[in-house]
């Protein structure tokens, strides 16, 4: 499967160990298709506080704001989802404020386990019904398996009622060639074992889903050949430690390695321990002076990234 394919999908799931650019990538792919025409939604799922705020600079709520052309955003909060939820089952407006206005839907939910995530796949169905592309910026992994895994649980908890029906249909759109699973990643060792257990986890616990795209993020593209490193040992060994200059410069080179021996040593244990799975690794930014515009601008580079590599891959 192409990244071109991969990237355009009606439904992206985005998630891995947090701090490693999920919200980053969501927000580039999302510019990237945009610009392309295809009318777009990122959202966030029940985010206390937002992490679209940086890359878009505007926080959204659970309606969708539009920050570019073709590109909305929203936070999905439980709780609006409920209300939206209950509107479109329940016939008659005066007994969803009921509902709501009970103290024991409060009890319930609390009681209930997966009714807060049904109601936010629920939400993010119904999106992609709305918009080209859905792109959801996940969880981190452990909690991210959590909401992914309801579905089943719901639809042999409560077969045919329309929770039962509306898990069936997440279900379906996560088991077609229109949804896409990302798991991000760095270079590192933790981090590497944290994207396999999170597949291993995911496989079992959601077997619709599909190989996951993997995205090593942060990696460092190999530049030093063979005699160079060689030459970084040597140049090593011959500097004495009262060149405090040279040392510094060496220990520069000697991180360099070090990076790129860690991206090479993360790209085969990615492809050995992920079957089947597409890696692609996406650059380490700021060393231009990327991080002047702050996260706004790392989505721009790594947008930028993103349709050079698809661009790679269509010539070769
Ligand atoms: N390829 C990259 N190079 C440099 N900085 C990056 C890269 N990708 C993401 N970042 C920065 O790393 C930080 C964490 O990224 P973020 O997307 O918020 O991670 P997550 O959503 O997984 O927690 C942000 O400040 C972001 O701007
Ligand atoms: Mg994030």
């Amino acid at each position: 499967v192409s990244l071109h394919d991969l990237f355009g999908r009606k439904l992206l799931l985005i998630t891995g160990k947090g701090g490693t650019g999920k919200t980053t990538l969501a927000a580039a792919i999302g510019r990237l298709q945009a610009e392309r025409g295809r009318r777009v939604i990122v959202v966030e799922v029940d985010n206390f506080q937002s992490a679209l705020t940086g890359p878009f600079g505007r926080t959204p709520g659970y309606q969708p704001i539009t920050v570019a052309p073709n590109l909305d955003i929203c936070n999905v909060t439980w709780k609006e989802a409920l209300i939206e939820w209950l509107e479109s089952t329940v016939p008659a407006q005066r007994i969803v404020r009921m509902i709501l206005g009970n103290k024991t839907v409060q009890t319930f939910l609390d009681a209930t386990p997966g009714a807060r995530e049904t109601m936010v796949l629920s939400r993010i169905l119904t999106l992609t019904e709305q918009y080209d592309q859905v792109i959801v910026d996940m969880p981190a992994s452990g909690h991210a398996v959590s909401i992914l895994r309801v579905p089943h649980v719901a639809v042999n908890l409560m077969g045919s009622g329309p929770v039962g029906q509306r898990s069936r249909a997440v279900l379906s759109l996560f088991g077609s060639d229109r949804t896409a699973l990302l798991i991000v990643g760095l270079p590192e060792e933790m981090v590497v074992n944290e994207m396999v257990e999170l597949w291993e986890k995911l496989h079992v616990e959601v077997p619709e889903l599909r190989t996951p795209l993997v995205v090593l993020n942060r990696a460092a593209i190999p530049t030093l050949t063979e005699s160079e490193r060689e030459l970084l040992e040597r140049l090593e060994a011959a500097t004495p430690a009262d060149r405090p200059l040279a040392r510094e410069l060496l220990q520069a080179g000697r991180w360099e390695a070090g990076l790129e021996a860690s991206t090479a040593e993360a790209l085969s244990r990615l492809k050995l321990e992920i079957q089947g799975a597409e890696v692609v690794s996406f650059p380490r930014l700021g060393s231009l002076g990327g991080f002047e515009g702050g996260p706004a601008q790392v989505v721009r580079q790594l947008a930028a990234a993103l349709a050079r590599q698809e661009l790679a891959e269509s010539r070769a």
